[in-house]
């Protein structure tokens, strides 16, 4: 499934935009649905990936649930049509005023990162009169082999509570009245795409259940981060969530009634997102020449931030001559950088260049440093 990119209707927008393709993100929906119909599977879509109104009303509308990590993506989410009882709230530095307001809007569960953390829920709960729902997010000591700024399991990390000391925080949990104990929540990192670490975790968790079979766990959260593939979004536009799925469903011993939930936030939206811009100048210099793009780090801030690399097409040359580029944004900052050598057709001044696979970390991460504008949005079905 290509993304088209309705050229002639872009060159009259002003760049840089968000640009997003409906179809795929619906056929990506349905194939997460489709695939992940095991009994008690219950996905969670990731908001941090996306949080645009207009995105999270599409994945709201298929039924899946929200993966929180604030309140302000607690009230996006709600805005939107997730469920209250199928959202979860994450996040490590969850203030007293976040936990109150998601106690009040009856949240599904606090996925709690540390035992400090758990007793200011549980003073929090006992103050309102209400029960607190909680999963206790485990540290699964897993390593993800993703760049060491997504990786997330590891030992000693400021994410979730080491296996060590698992049986103190659930006894806590336990004698308290005011908490809720749900399960055991789990995240190994993020742009997975080497699916053995997932087959790890599962034997991890089996383990722990084992360990703890003293202890009702009423779901299991396994996190996300599953990968997509930046080098050809038009090849594999939509992540092989039939395998990812098949490894929970063949790996997990899952007790009797116990749910299994997933918090997939790349995996849904990146490859439905382009970064559209527009050349300002190319640049020749001494050795090489530089493609200079209106959208940069601010907009995407992705190749700056974890040298990551999406895919960069121009849309409208219709040169059958190739030449080589370094791409860049507009920016302060010799990271700001799209790619290095990049073979392009010839590119010239007004042309409409997309950096691919931009719809997860993309737009929600767009800043204003250098008093930019933040980028707008486009959405395919209203493109025609
Ligand atoms: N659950 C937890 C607890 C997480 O920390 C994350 C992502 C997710 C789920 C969703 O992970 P996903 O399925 O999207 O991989 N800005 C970075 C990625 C940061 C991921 C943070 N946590 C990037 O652009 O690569």
């Amino acid at each position: 499934m290509k993304t088209h990119f309705p050229v002639d209707r872009m060159r009259a927008e002003a760049t840089p935009f968000y640009y997003y393709d409906m179809e795929l993100l619906d056929a990506t929906i349905k194939a997460i649905r489709q695939y992940s119909d095991y009994p008690d599977f219950q996905v969670h879509y990731a908001v941090k990936a996306n949080s645009n109104p207009e995105i999270l009303r599409r994945i709201a509308a298929s039924g899946l649930g929200a993966d929180t990590v604030s309140i302000g993506e607690v009230k996006a989410a709600l805005d939107a049509g997730f469920s209250a009882a199928k959202t979860v709230f994450a996040g490590v530095g969850k203030t007293d005023e976040e936990i109150a307001a998601a106690l009040e809007y009856g949240i599904g569960c606090f996925n709690v990162e540390s035992e400090p953390e758990l007793f200011v829920i549980e003073s929090i709960a006992r103050q309102m009169g209400k029960k607190a729902p909680v999963a206790l997010r485990v540290n699964p000591e897993i390593d993800a082999h993703t760049h060491h700024y997504i990786t997330t399991g590891i030992a000693e990390n400021k994410f979730g509570i080491a296996m060590s000391m698992l049986r103190r925080v659930i006894d806590s949990c336990i004698k308290s009245e005011w908490i809720d104990l749900q399960g055991l929540h789990f995240h190994i990192g993020s742009q997975v795409t080497d699916l053995t670490p997932y087959k790890i975790l599962c034997e991890r968790i089996n383990r722990l259940q084992e360990e703890y079979s003293d202890i009702e766990f009423a779901s299991i959260n396994v996190g996300g981060g599953l990968g997509v593939d930046y080098d050809n979004p038009d090849t594999n536009p939509i992540p092989d969530f039939e395998e990812f799925f098949k490894i929970f469903h063949e790996n997990l011993k899952l007790r009797s009634g116990q749910q299994v939930h997933f918090e997939l936030g790349r995996a849904v939206v990146a490859q439905c997102g382009s970064l559209i811009t527009r050349v300002v100048f190319v640049k020749e210099g001494v050795d090489k020449k530089f493609v200079i793009l209106d959208g940069g780090m601010t907009e995407l801030i992705r190749p700056a931030l974890y040298q990551a690399h999406h895919k960069i097409e121009n849309l409208t040359s219709t040169s059958p001559d190739e030449e080589r580029y370094d791409v860049v944004g507009p920016i302060c900052e010799s990271s700001d950088t799209f790619g290095t050598d990049e073979l392009l057709p010839e590119t010239k001044r007004g042309d409409l260049v997309a950096l691919r696979s931009a719809g997860a970390y993309g737009e929600v991460m767009a800043s204003c440093y250098n008093c930019r504008s933040l980028p707008g949005s486009r959405f395919s079905h209203r493109f025609r």
